[in-house]
Parts: C-alpha cells; structure tokens; sequence
C-alpha cells in the first residue's frame, strides 16, 4: 500500500470545489488543505469538508502542512508564481488551464519541474472525457474518412472574466480536442473578435486553425450568447460526427452523409454532385466523470512517475496557440503562422503524450 499523497488545493472559487471533491474521492489521495484569499470561499468549503484545514496564505500552505503536490485553480495571471514557488518547494503541481498567461512563463515551469524531478500536470479535462475518447478511436479507425475541417462552438452568457478574454477563458476546450483528434499542430492562426463590454477583454472571438493539407478548425467563443451552446462538427470524407457535449447520454452522432463530384463528365447537363444520405447511429459512451479521471491520473502519475498525458509540454503547446490568437486579434485577425506545424503522433496512440516538435516561434502577417 502506497503512502497517499498529501494534496493543497489553491483557488476555492468556482472550479476549486470540484477539484476537492474529485481528489478526496480519488484513491491513494488525501486533500490536507485548501487556501484562498476569500475567508467566504474558506468558509464555503470548509462547511462542505469539515476535515479540511484552510488558510488564507499561500506560503503558509507550502510550510505548515506536510504536502506532496499542490493543486491551482486561481485566475490564470496567478498560475505562474503560484507553481513556480510550489515546484521550487519540492511539490508535484498541478495547474488549471490555460496553464500560464505566456509561453515564456509555460517554459520556465516546465524548466523548473525538470530540474526538481516534479511532476507538472495541466488540466485540459476534455481530454480525459469518454465522448472525446470515442470520437479520436472513430477518426482513428478511419470510418470517417479524412478529415475537411472540424468547426467548434462554445457558447453561453458569461460567465465574464476580467483578466482573460473568452478566447483565453473557453477554446482551451476546443483547441486541446482539435490537436487530439487531428494529431498535428496548426501551421497558422487566425482570431477575430470584439471587446462589447470590458474595454480590451473581448467577449466574442472566432478562430481558425489551418493545418497541413488545408484542414482546418473554426472556433467560435462567445460570453455573449442567449442559450448555452457546446457543439463540434467534425466533417470527413465519407461521414460527419455532430459532438454535443450537452447531451446527457446521446453526446456523438454519426452521420453516413457525403457528397462527391463525379469524375468525369462532357457537357454541363451531364454534371451532377452525388449526394449519399444513409443512416445516422449513436456509439455506445461510458459515462464518467471526466474531472474524476484527470484527478486520479494526476496521483496515478505521482505514485509511478510518469508523464502526464496532459503535462507541461501540452499546456505551453495551448499556450502558443492563444498567445498567437490574440496576436491575431492585435492585427485585425490576420495569420500568425508558426515555424514548422509538425505531424504529432496518431490519436490512437494517445493518451500518450501527443509528441509535438517545437517549431520556432511566431511571426505576424
Ligand atoms: N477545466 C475546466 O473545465 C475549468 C472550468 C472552469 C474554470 N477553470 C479554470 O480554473 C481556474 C479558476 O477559475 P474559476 O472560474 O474557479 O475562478 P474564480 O474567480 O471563480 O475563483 C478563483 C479563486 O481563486 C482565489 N485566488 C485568487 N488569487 C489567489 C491567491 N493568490 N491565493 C489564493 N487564492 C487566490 C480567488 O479568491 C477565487 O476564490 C482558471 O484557470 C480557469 O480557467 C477550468
């Protein structure tokens, strides 16, 4: 019997609770301590885990209490010298996305993390759902066919966040489970979007992706929506998959719909685009708590010391997809292309790390 790890959880705002529960009730685990700068959140927390200490000082969290690993869910501008300190303190550190509010700060940790021997994880919970899972064996298997392009939609009214726009706030989601399913990271970046109501924060953006072989992805986020919507479309060759992660129990569709130009014809008249509409089929998902999942992988990872399929690497991967966004923004949506977009493992061979090579930088045009 391994001794269990003895966890921090920073940040007991809206995310925070959660990430208690799920890693009180992970096995080999024990949250010790909880730590906000809100004596309500505190309080709020210590009604629902009565057994919990709580502080309001972080450096009282890494001292007072004899932990292995602390876990952050603050604003995201606190990520980095949260984790920077948690990892120089000989803790295994677990960051919420996006991991930091730069690549240069992403870098440094995982720097740090290397150095110390720490293990430095980022949730990116998406892809520890079983519906995300199910879609990357189904492109994997190839019963789609190639993929055209995947568009993605996250919306809903608010919740607004002051010191990240939405782009920053929500297509992490989107952008973690397009770099799964497609396996590759984009040669380029478009983001458009407008600032309604925090002057510089916009609360509306639409993104594009461009890979090799003009695949793409469009993402739309938006605070500003009347319904709640969390749908991706992803379009291939022979059929198309509608993700609706809303749905309680039917969250993939698989369409057998195509079109295809015949090839070859001599006069106009003879030119007829093929339509095939044939049947629609819901697979079989398992339903579980993805949370639940990425918490216990978090500890797994800890006990054997393996790497993270979420690890630091993927979460500086995020990073530089948004940093290049609002570059884009910056330039009224034009490209930000990257040095070399490079082929990463097949999905099927996930949930390893998905092994992108760094390219060399952004560049604005
Ligand atoms: N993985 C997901 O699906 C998911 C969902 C929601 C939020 N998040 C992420 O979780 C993080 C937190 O988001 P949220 O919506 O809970 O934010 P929030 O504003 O509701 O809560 C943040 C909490 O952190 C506390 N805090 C701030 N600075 C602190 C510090 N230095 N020391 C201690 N406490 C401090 C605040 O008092 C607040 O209670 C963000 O990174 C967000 O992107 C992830």
């Amino acid at each position: 019997m391994k001794k269990p790890v003895s966890i921090g959880i920073v940040g007991c705002g809206y995310w925070g609770p959660l990430l208690v529960r799920n890693f009180r009730n992970a096995s080999n685990c024990q949250v010790q301590a909880v730590c906000d700068l809100s004596d309500t959140r505190l309080a709020h927390v210590k009604r629902l885990y009565p057994e919990v200490n709580a502080v309001n000082d972080y450096n009282a969290l890494l001292k007072q209490f004899d932990l292995d690993a602390i876990v952050i869910a603050t604003p995201v501008k606190y990520h980095y010298s949260l984790a920077k300190a948690s990892l120089l303190a000989g803790k295994h550190t677990f960051l919420e996305k996006p991991m930091a509010a730069s690549s240069e700060e992403c870098e440094e940790l995982i720097e740090i993390a290397q150095s110390k021997g720490m293990t430095l994880m980022v949730d990116h919970t998406f892809l520890y759902s079983s519906a995300v899972r199910k879609i990357a064996e189904i492109v994997e298997a190839g019963d789609i066919g190639e993929i055209r392009y995947i568009n993605s939609r996250r919306l809903n009214l608010g919740l607004f966040q002051k010191d990240i726009n939405v782009a920053w706030d929500l297509a992490p989601h989107d952008i973690s489970i397009i770099l799964y399913i497609l396996g590759e990271f984009p040669v380029a970046v478009n983001c458009q979007g407008n600032a309604h109501l925090t002057p510089d924060v916009e609360d509306v953006t639409n993104m594009s992706l461009s890979f090799r072989h003009k695949r793409f992805a469009t993402i739309q986020s938006s605070w500003l929506e009347p319904r709640k919507i969390r749908e991706m479309t992803i379009v291939g060759s022979r059929r198309m998959i509608v993700y609706d992660d809303l749905q309680t129990h039917e969250k993939i569709k698989i369409y057998d719909v195509r079109v295809e130009r015949p090839p070859h014809y001599d006069t106009f008249a003879e030119f007829q685009y093929s339509y095939h509409y044939g049947d629609s089929y819901i697979p079989y998902v398992h339903q579980e708590e993805p949370l639940k999942l990425v918490c216990q992988h978090f500890v797994d990872c800890i006990h054997s010391g393996a790497q993270p399929d979420t690890s630091g690497q993927e979460g500086l991967d995020l990073v530089r997809i948004l940093e290049a966004a609002s570059a884009s923004l910056k330039a009224n949506g034009g490209p930000i292309t990257f040095g070399h977009g490079q082929s990463r493992m097949k999905a099927s061979t996930m949930p390893a790390n998905w092994g992108v090579q760094r390219s060399v930088g952004i560049s604005g045009g």
